[in-house]
């Protein structure tokens, strides 16, 4: 058994307390059930040993076992206390714990987790929750220099079980380890923007301090509002402020809790939510793609996307026989069955004025000729997704306006199957999904697009039935209920896969995904393809071969800066050549608005300006812009970053050629592509900690890889898109930490 006693560095914002802390990796196990096993004079050397860290499934003990019990030994030099500069509690900081706990300190009691289920109690999980038992640092059960002993007495509802992740530790908490300085904004009932400045203190201690806010704009730093006053925290009552603001300027907000007893502070910083896209005009204007790829015969559910006040009346002179539009929504259905380019003029009409697009509806091979647009249920929902969840997304997805900039497909992600399949080995849905055929008839009626998921494996990542030696009986399903998106996520083909005599060669990746897209492009309906395999095999070298329209490039993303940083900005700079008309790279859905893969829905994690670099690069990348975030909870912010046409119109160019990073010069970088009118997107990007003064001339020397000749006198004109205005071609800009300036550039 491992016992060290370290120094550990503890980084939080502002101050770095050194403080001592005991830590093991082992601990003695056995499965069972006796509260003899809390006493600390119990001899447990024939016990085995197990590492914390690891769940004990993953250890060889029986993945069905309900109940073990942990036994940690700790020898805590008393030096630990004397050291600190607060000398009232000791903290046993177990990691978290699959699922419920009872720990006990040399036979004492000192917390529970969760709720080992009994005759009285019923079993409540707490998987995720971190452990941290803090006791008064003169509680009678702790004995100083001698061997202390922790008892875990520990329950499993299910696979896996027991303690991991970390290892355990004792430590003296410093003054203000325990305090965090949290901001959320949101709208007070008023519907005025308010943030909430939320200081918490983590361990049972009363700190009395001084808290410092501020509000100031960037880039100038005036400051616009300060809070300055004593407060108290204790574990029980948090210190809330709240303020009001405006989203019309990009504002910082920071806040700082100083302790007069030591002097330390905690300090948090952010920007606040603040919009840069101009409001759209009253009057119509068409902001989606005027090209549409269809195949011969298959039906097509089309809206046109066109922003400006309701009512409002679609209609085309020339609309080719075969196809309807509907009048008030601007839905296009019908079909077309000769190959070849149509082109025909609709033109929309409101209160405000009239605008038309000559719109082309390409006939033959190729779907998906621009990205799909639209939302996935995963981000938000997870495996709790619902047809009601569905449904209230698909019709925010109209009522908040995001249907008049493109967003059309409505994809339910995992969790929809039932458990068994039909006696015939039809597919069937579960409880929470009454009718898929008309959930898809629905979305049509309204000119929106109908996506499912399925895994070539037996199950899905989440469990569910998988289509493996089902896949033609399922496409035909899919066909039935109209379906216009199938995701097909590998996951549980892992067992099939590990079986097969060519595992790992190339041949055995792509497998799958062909078979599926045999029965996939039988149906006689256009089915948007899309793999979810993570990147293996270099899955953008044959994407196209099986015919998928997009192809996920990396692990799921999550609604953290490393995450974008990781999959957006690291994974796919070399992936431009594989993306084209018909066949995109997929970076991961959005990780913008109220996320959470589950009931419980948060704010992204990401700030402002992580966000505006996020979309900013999935529309350099040409990626899939599917949201993952529940519609129905939109905020104007949300709105506005996800529905600036000119941002958006750089996603959809038809060209279709994704960007490539042509500057990575410490911590900025830029990445540009060409768009079909002659010019070309740029984007900087600071992705350092700090804001920067930086401007595009310094760099056009290696943009001249993709525009020739490129000096600072050859541009005619430079475009900020977000702020949808001309800037002068020479000019720095203070950029944001995890901020961004993209650009439009024409070439004189
Ligand atoms: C993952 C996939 C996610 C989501 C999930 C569903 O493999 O990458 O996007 O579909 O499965 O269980």
């Amino acid at each position: 058994m491992k016992k060290i006693l370290i120094p550990v560095l503890a980084l939080m914002c502002g101050f770095q307390p050194l403080m001592a802390q005991t830590e093991v990796s082992q601990a003695k196990f056995k499965v069972g059930d006796d509260p003899a096993y809390a006493d600390p004079a119990m001899n447990d050397g024939q016990w085995q040993t197990l590492d914390v860290t690891r769940t004990w499934d993953s250890q060889g003990i029986p993945a069905s076992t309900k109940l073990g019990w942990y036994r940690l030994h700790f020898n805590l030099d008393k030096a630990m206390l004397d050291n600190a500069d607060m000398k009232e509690l000791v903290v046993f900081d177990l990691g978290p714990i699959d699922d419920a706990d009872e720990t006990y300190l040399n036979g004492v009691l000192i917390g529970k987790t969760g709720i080992i289920p009994d005759k009285d109690n019923e079993y409540a999980s707490a998987w995720a929750t971190h452990r941290r038992y803090a006791i008064p640092a003169n509680h009678k059960a702790l004995r100083w220099g001698k061997d202390n002993v922790v008892s875990v007495r520990c329950y499993s509802g299910g696979e896996p079980g027991g303690m991991f992740e970390t290892p355990a530790k004792v430590y003296v908490p410093s003054r203000l380890d325990g305090a965090r300085i949290n901001f959320t904004d949101t709208k007070d009932a008023k519907g005025q923007n308010v943030v909430t400045i939320n200081l918490t203190e983590m361990y049972p201690v009363s700190l009395k301090g001084n808290l410092k806010v501020e509000l100031t704009e960037f880039p100038s730093g005036e400051v616009v509002n300060t809070v300055n006053k004593t407060v108290t925290v204790t574990d029980k009552k948090p210190v809330n402020i709240t303020l009001p603001y405006t989203q019309d300027k990009n504002l910082m907000i920071s806040a700082t809790f100083t302790d007069p007893k030591s002097g330390k502070q905690i300090t948090s910083k952010r920007s606040l939510k603040y919009i840069l896209t101009p409001a759209a005009p009253e009057s119509p204007r068409f902001n989606t793609a005027a090209i549409y790829g269809v195949r011969p015969g298959s039906p097509i559910h089309y809206r046109f996307g066109v922003s400006g006040v309701r009512p409002m009346t679609f209609s085309s002179a020339d609309l080719p026989a075969g196809l309807t539009l509907d009048p008030s929504t601007g839905a296009l259905s019908g079909s077309l069955n000769d190959r070849g380019n149509v082109t025909f003029t609709v033109t929309a009409k409101n209160a405000k004025g009239t605008a038309s697009q000559k719109f082309t509806i390409a006939v033959g091979d190729k779907i998906a000729l621009t990205p799909p647009m639209g939302w996935n249920s995963w981000n938000c929902w997870g495996l709790s997704v619902t047809q009601d969840k569905v449904l209230s997304s698909a019709q925010a997805l109209i009522d908040k306006g995001l249907a008049d900039y493109g967003y059309a497909y409505i994809n339910v992600d995992d969790g929809w199957e039932a458990p068994e399949r039909a006696a015939d080995g039809t597919i069937v849905v579960n409880e929470k999904f009454p009718d898929m055929k008309a959930l898809g008839d629905g979305l049509h009626k309204e000119g929106l697009k109908f996506g499912i998921y399925s895994s070539p494996g037996d199950y899905t990542c989440g469990g569910y039935l998988g289509s493996l030696n089902h896949e033609k009986q399922d496409a035909e399903s899919y066909n039935s209920w109209g379906v216009d998106y199938l995701k097909y996520d590998w996951c549980g083909y892992g067992r099939e896969h590990a079986g097969e005599a060519d595992r790992g060669t190339m041949a055995s990746y792509v497998r799958p995904y062909l078979e599926m897209e045999e029965f996939i492009r039988e149906q006689p309906r256009d089915i948007f393809y899309s793999l979810c395999q993570y990147g293996m095999a270099d899955v953008w070298k044959w994407g196209e071969a099986v015919d998928a329209n997009s192809w996920r490039t990396t692990g799921d993303i999550v609604d953290t800066w490393p995450s974008v940083l990781d999959i957006g900005f690291n994974a796919q700079a070399p992936l431009s050549p594989y993306a084209k008309p018909g066949h995109w790279n997929d970076p991961d859905m959005l990780v913008v608005g109220k996320v959470g893969w589950s009931n419980n829905l948060r704010d992204s994690r990401l700030t402002p300006d992580e966000q505006y670099s996020h979309i900013s690069l999935w529309s350099l990348l040409a990626s899939n812009m599917l949201i993952g975030c529940d519609l129905a909870q939109l905020d104007d912010f949300t709105i506005n970053l996800l529905c600036n046409n000119e941002v958006n119109a750089v996603n959809q160019d038809v060209l279709g050629q994704q960007a490539k990073r042509y500057v990575q010069d410490g911590n900025t970088q830029v990445w540009a592509r060409p768009l079909a009118d002659g010019t070309y997107a740029v984007g900087l990007f600071n992705l350092g900690e700090d804001v920067a003064n930086i401007g595009l001339k310094p760099y056009l020397n290696q943009l001249q890889a993709l525009i020739p000749g490129i000096t600072a006198d050859r541009i005619a004109n430079l475009r900020d898109l977000w702020r949808q205005q001309d800037v002068p071609a020479g000019a720095t800009w203070a950029i944001p930490p995890h901020g961004v300036r993209l650009f439009k550039l024409t070439v004189k």
